[in-house]
Order: structure tokens, then sequence, then C-alpha cells
């Protein structure tokens, strides 16, 4: 089967012992590709024929047992590229009745990762053992899938149906020590006495020093069966509170509930099935697709195809100590960056409270204390002149960060990266006084950002790529997904949320229900609707970004007077504990029936009648009038050029806004209903509703041609 290049094999070693190592070999992570899989059978069938191999040892290559099933071949099955094996191949036939029901016992050294299939390949072993760094866990769900080769069935069996559960629905691995305490691994040694051990052990079985035990047989750990129903039952209810939209959590709870009641056997045969529907469902396509789309931000066409090395960043400096300024350096000396950071005055410095922003939470006080000793802080630019790169977060205010780049360019050094977490204030303009336009770069968090994952970087035609390199190089280190855009009004995430609000007011202004909008969006998935999120950021800053886009885009802005006229009655949203909802002691929110006579005035000042139809729309309806508007919007920044990949943008909308991963990210989703559908609708609109639905020049063609809004633009393509 394994055609002329196989992704991945076995090696077997039988030594004097009798014992046969078999070693799982495909970099890096020593995934489980069919061609592992048939090469592991082989050596299987092997070990088994053979009479001098009297025990198996099976473990990974590199220090690694195995990260599962091989993701890159997903697609090609739900495309129906790649054979798909046939039913309980893995599951039944391999991992089973071959490896499980051997008349010679096998045990797993694990080191590095057992995750996923990994994980599921050593549970079915006699016993495991395992360094204390190892990690095991079975994160299938975080990909629409459940655990396919008997983890829903042994996993419960090894450490008890809530632990089982919890290590499966969420997605949460355990570290060797925990797994040992669970009774998932037998024994914890240290990597250089691994296989020896495993050995030895395995020896042990055979002598009937040691147990032999079959897991997917074991009975002393799970739950009886009333228990067990009601733990289920549980986790039924927690699963559909809160992820009303996914199916397999569901699913996999079922399948668990099945091993249980009609025995381990049929519980397989169940899981086996689920697996293969799970496969081809849109949650889990669209989950395969994020999963990739991360991996392909860092990889920026003519830039990072250029050979270019990150130079290495000792030591960083960041200016402004408010939420943003302590956040990043908070982001920055947990990866272990040396930071300083500079204030105006002593006052502000102490405000920055890094304290708080690094919670000790897990860490030792030692580890605490050696991360805050990481910072210092400053009042003046002596201390720079060993930077490696500064990270300007003041106020929005030209003048002044114009002053800070001509003072950055004297104190540091002329390699240093000088980079601006400016959300609104062109590039160019605040390093006009320096002559360091090359490394100069935007670098856009979210707030708060030391939790927030996105990093927008944004570039300038100026930009150096080395520079580009490097800080792509930092927001990996400091665990950020980072996505690298070119410079607009808002850049990609904010440019692309704009229609949001703007949505949102047009709809209310025509007499759609507040409340039921945001209850529409939710339920699509977005953490909140457009009011909801108002009344949280207050009406301050949306009053300020609204402006902004209205001065840059004022042929698609929906003028409403709703906000202003609100906030003119001392209502600036959740900080004033009212807004579009009341807010209670606890800041709980609760429906305002006077927003009522705010809307009315604000319909009345632009002029527009309420719309039976928007009275009684759809949830559905709702979502598309407020998202199609996001997609258009999000097609211009891609035909633009803003975006070099449409997948970007996928990214940018899942981390930077909130749209729901399961679907795949803004153009993903698009693409899901199709460009005709999205366009004719926002047609429609835009004939009833002015300009804001107009469709975009890019959309319209795409449209037109039943095209897919996520391949290349001619634009993208002429960047290339
Ligand atoms: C940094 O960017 C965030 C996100 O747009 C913005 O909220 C914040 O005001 C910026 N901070 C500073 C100090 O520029
Ligand atoms: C902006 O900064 C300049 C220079 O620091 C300062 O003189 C000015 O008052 C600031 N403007 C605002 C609106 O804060
Ligand atoms: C950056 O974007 C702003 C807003 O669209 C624009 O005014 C400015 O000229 C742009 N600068 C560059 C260098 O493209």
């Amino acid at each position: 089967m394994a055609g002329s290049n196989p992704k991945g094999r076995t090696v077997m070693e039988v030594g004097a012992d009798g014992v046969a190592v078999i070693s799982i070999i495909n970099p890096p992570v020593n995934s489980l590709s069919l061609d592992v899989l048939y090469s592991l059978r082989e050596s299987y069938d092997q070990a088994l024929r053979r009479n001098d191999v009297k025990a198996i040892v099976l473990t990974g290559a590199k220090g690694k047992f195995s990260g599962g099933f091989d993701i890159g071949s997903f697609g090609g099955f739900q495309e129906g590229k790649l054979p798909p094996s046939k039913p309980g191949f893995m599951s039944v036939e391999v991992l089973t009745d071959t490896v499980e029901a051997a008349r010679k016992p096998s045990v797993a050294a694990i080191d590095g990762i057992a995750l996923g299939g990994g994980l599921e390949l050593a549970m079915v072993c006699h016993a495991r053992i395992s360094t204390s760094s190892a990690q095991l866990g079975l994160p299938e769900l975080q990909l629409g899938l459940i655990p396919g080769s008997g983890g829903t069935q042994r996993l419960p069996r090894l450490v008890g149906l809530s632990k089982a559960l919890e290590m499966m629905l969420m997605s949460k691995p355990v570290k060797g020590e925990e797994a040992h305490s669970l009774g998932l691994v037998d024994a914890i040694v240290s990597p250089d006495v691994l296989v020896n051990t495993a050995r030895r052990w395995a020896l042990d079985i055979l002598e009937l020093k040691r147990p032999w035990i079959p897991s997917l047989y074991k009975n002393d750990k799970i739950e009886p069966l009333g228990e067990a129903r009601e733990i289920l039952k549980f986790a039924r209810t927690q699963a559909r509170k809160q992820a009303p939209n996914l199916e397999h959590p569901i699913v996999c709870i079922d399948v668990i509930e099945e091993g249980i009641v009609s025995g381990p056997r049929a519980g397989l045969w169940k899981e086996t099935k689920a697996f293969q529907g799970l496969l081809h469902s849109d949650t889990c396509k669209s989950l395969v697709h994020i999963f990739f789309a991360i991996r392909g931000t860092s990889k920026v066409p003519g830039i990072t195809d250029q050979g270019l090395v990150p130079r290495r960043i000792r030591k960083v400096a960041i200016l402004g100590g408010g939420l943003m300024g302590s956040g990043i350096a908070a982001a920055l000396i947990l990866s272990n960056y040396p930071v300083i950071l500079k204030e105006v005055n002593e006052k502000f410095l102490q405000a920055a409270n890094l304290q708080s922003r690094v919670k000790k939470g897990k860490m030792t006080t030692e580890k605490f204390e050696k991360t805050l000793s990481l910072l210092k802080g400053v009042l003046d630019y002596e201390s720079f002149r060993d930077v490696d790169m500064v990270i300007e977060a003041v106020i929005e205010n030209i003048s002044l960060k114009q002053q800070i780049f001509a003072d950055l360019e004297k104190y540091c050094p002329p390699h240093c990266i000088l980079a601006s977490n400016t959300s609104s204030i062109d590039l160019n303009l605040i390093g006009e006084k320096t002559k360091s336009h090359d490394r100069i770069i935007g670098a856009h968090f979210f707030s708060p950002a030391h939790v927030m994952p996105l990093l927008e970087i944004v570039r300038t035609e100026k930009t150096s790529p080395q520079v580009i390199v490097d800080l792509l190089d930092v927001g990996k280190n400091i665990k950020k997904t980072p996505v690298v855009v070119g410079n607009c009004t808002g850049f990609a995430v904010n440019r692309m949320f704009f229609p949001y609000t703007q949505a949102a007011l047009l709809l209310v202004e025509h007499g759609a229900d507040v409340y039921q909008i945001d209850k529409a969006i939710t339920k699509f998935g977005m953490p909140m609707g457009p009011f909801r999120m108002c009344d949280l950021v207050g009406f301050g800053v949306v009053m300020a970004t609204g402006m902004q886009f209205f001065e840059n885009f004022p042929e698609r802005t929906y003028k409403s007077m709703l906000i202003l006229l609100m906030q003119e009655d001392k209502r600036a949203g959740e900080t004033t504990r009212k807004g579009f909802y009341m807010y209670d002691e606890k800041l709980k929110p609760g429906p305002d029936p006077d927003i009522k006579k705010f809307i009315q005035k604000a319909r009345e000042i632009s002029g527009v009648n309420v719309d039976p139809k928007l009275m009684k729309l759809s949830d559905k309806d709702i979502v598309e009038m407020m998202l199609f508007p996001m997609v258009n919007e999000a097609c211009r920044v891609y035909a633009e050029g803003i975006a070099v990949k449409a997948t970007d943008l996928d990214i940018a909308s899942v981390m930077g806004m909130g749209f729901p991963p399961y679907r795949g990210g803004i153009m993903f989703w698009a693409d899901y209903l199709g460009s005709k559908y999205v366009c004719s609708r926002l047609e429609e609109w835009s004939n009833t509703y002015g300009n804001f639905f107009k469709p975009c020049t890019f959309l319209a063609q795409r449209a037109a041609k039943g095209a897919r809004l996520s391949s290349p633009s001619e634009q993208a393509k002429s960047r290339l």
C-alpha cells in the first residue's frame, strides 16, 4: 500500500532479552499516517510470528511517542482523494485484535507527547511507562472529531468516567505525574532509562510478576451503571449549554455511553461509525481549515521565503505603561524577554501594576519573582542604548508619537526595531521626523495584550523584510498568532469589524429589536451581540471609531444619531450602568424599556420609516444582514492587498473578533454560503436600505463568475 514515497514507518529491533522494540519514525511528531499504520501492523505480525520475540515495547523515535493522526491527510479523506481505510481497520483490526489481543505483552514507553491516536495506541498496550514531562491527551474534539481508535472506550476504563470526560470534552492533556496518579500510566521514570524499564516491565508481565491488563475490559475504575448515567447526563447538559452549535461533544458522550451500556466492543464499533460521519461534517472541515490557516500565517510570500533568519532580540523597551503597555510587557516577560518599561512619571509607572497582570496563579513564588525581575521601570531614555526592539504604546496623539520616534532614533542603536501599537495613525506620519522608515513597523496588540492571541503586524511600503521576519519570530515566541497586514484605516481586524455596529444601528432604526439582534448573533456563535459590545467598550470609544470610519469611508457609513443621543442622556455603556442594557450591582445586564424613546428620536432625525419587514426578521436574516457587510469589507481588504491570503482574514476574524472557529472564519464561511448568494442578498438590501450594503467590485465580480472569494486576488497575485 505504501507508495514509492512512504510518509513515515516503524522499525523493529529485537534484543538478546527477547524484547522487540518497535519505534515510530515520522518526523517531526511521529504522526500516525496510513503508511505508519500499515508498517506498524507488519512489524507486529513479525514480532508475533518470530519465536525469538517474547514481548514488545512500543515507542517513538527522538523522544516523542506520537502526536496522533496525520491531520494533513484529513483534507484528502474529506474530499475523497484518499481511499478511506476499511471501517474499523485501525481501531478493531490493528489495535484491538492485533496488539491488545496478542499472546505477547506490549508496553508503551512514552516520552514527549502521546496525543490523540498516539495515546489511543499507548492505551491498547498492556502497561505504560512514561517520563514526568510527557503530555498525554485526547484533543480530537478541538478538530470537530472524537477519538476514533478506541479512546472513548479505554480512557474511561483507565481513569474513570469523570476524568475521561474532562480530558476529552475540554481537549485537556495531562502531564506524566498526573497521568500516573490517575492510573493512565503505570510508572514514571527518567528518559534515559525509559526503554529499558519498559523492556523489563514487559518481561515481568510475561512472567506473571505484573498484571497483564487489556484496558478495553478493565472494570475497576468505571462507575456503576446508575452513577455513570448520572455523570453522562450532567456532561450532556453542560456540553449543550457551553456549545449549543456543536454536535460532536454530544456524539462523544453517546459513544462513551454505548460502551458502558452495551459493552466496550459495541462501543468501539459505534465510535468507528461516528468518527467517519464527523470527518465529513462542516464543523470538522472548518476547524481543520483553521488549524492549517494558523500555521499559514507565518508564511508571507516575498518576505519569509527569502532565506532571512530572525535576529535575536535580547532586550525590549516599551513606552507607555497603560493597560496596553503593561499588558505587552507582561506577555514579553512571561516568555523570558527582559523588558524596560518607560513612563512619563513615577505615578503612571506604579499604576501599570504589573504584579496583577503577571498573575501568580499556577506559578511558584520563585518563578513569579524571577519573571518580575525581568522587568525594569524607567523614566528616561538612558537605558535604551542596548535595546533591540521598542514597542510604543502611548495615547493616540500624532505630535507626541512623532516626538517619541525622533527621540528613539537618537537613543536606540541603529539596528533597533521601532514598533508602534497605534490603531489609527499612519505609520509614515509617525516616522516623519526620522530617517528610519525601514525599521518602523506596526505591532498591533488586542486588549488585554497578555491574554488575546492575535498580533497584527502592520508593514508599510518601506518596512524591511528583515524587520518583519524579526517581529514574526517575537510574536511566535510570546505565543501569539501573528498576521502580517498592510496599512489602511483600522488595518484588517478593526476594518472588517467596523460594519458590525453600523449594521446593528441601521437595523434598529428600521424597526428591528435590539435584544433580538444580540440574541441571534450570539446564537450564531459570536461572543456577544453588537449592542452588548457597545456597552462593554463604552460609547466614547464607539463614537471615536465610528468617526474615523466616517471620515475615511463616508459613502458606506450608516449615519445614526442613536448612540450620541444616549450619550447626551449620560448613558455611556457598562461603566455608567446604563447603555443599551441596564446593569445591576453585579453588572449583570438586563433589557431597558427606556431605550425605545432614543430609538424613536434617532429615527426622526434620520427620517427613516419603520419597515414592517424588519420588525419580524428571522434569526437567519439578522445574522446575514449583520455579517454580510463584514464579508463585503473583508473582500475589500483582500482585494486591496492589505491581507495577502484569505486565510489570514479567517484567522483575524476568529482571533481578533471572536468569529466562531467552527464556521471556519469570515471568508471560509462566505464561500460555504457561496459568493453568488452573499452578493445577491447584499444587492437586494442595498436597493432598499442604501449604499451601506452595496457589494464591492471584487465581490460582484467573483459572484458573477460563481467563483470562490478566497482564491487569490489579482492584487495578491501581483504582490507575490
Ligand atoms: C493599542 O491597540 C489597541 C487595539 O486597537 C487599542 O485599543 C489601544 O488603544 C492601543 N493602545 C495604545 C496605547 O495605542
Ligand atoms: C499631544 O501631544 C503634544 C506633545 O506632547 C501635546 O502638546 C498636546 O497637548 C497633545 N494633544 C492632546 C490632544 O493630548
Ligand atoms: C496608510 O493608510 C492611511 C489611511 O488609509 C493613508 O492615509 C496613508 O497614506 C497610508 N500610508 C501608506 C504609507 O500607505
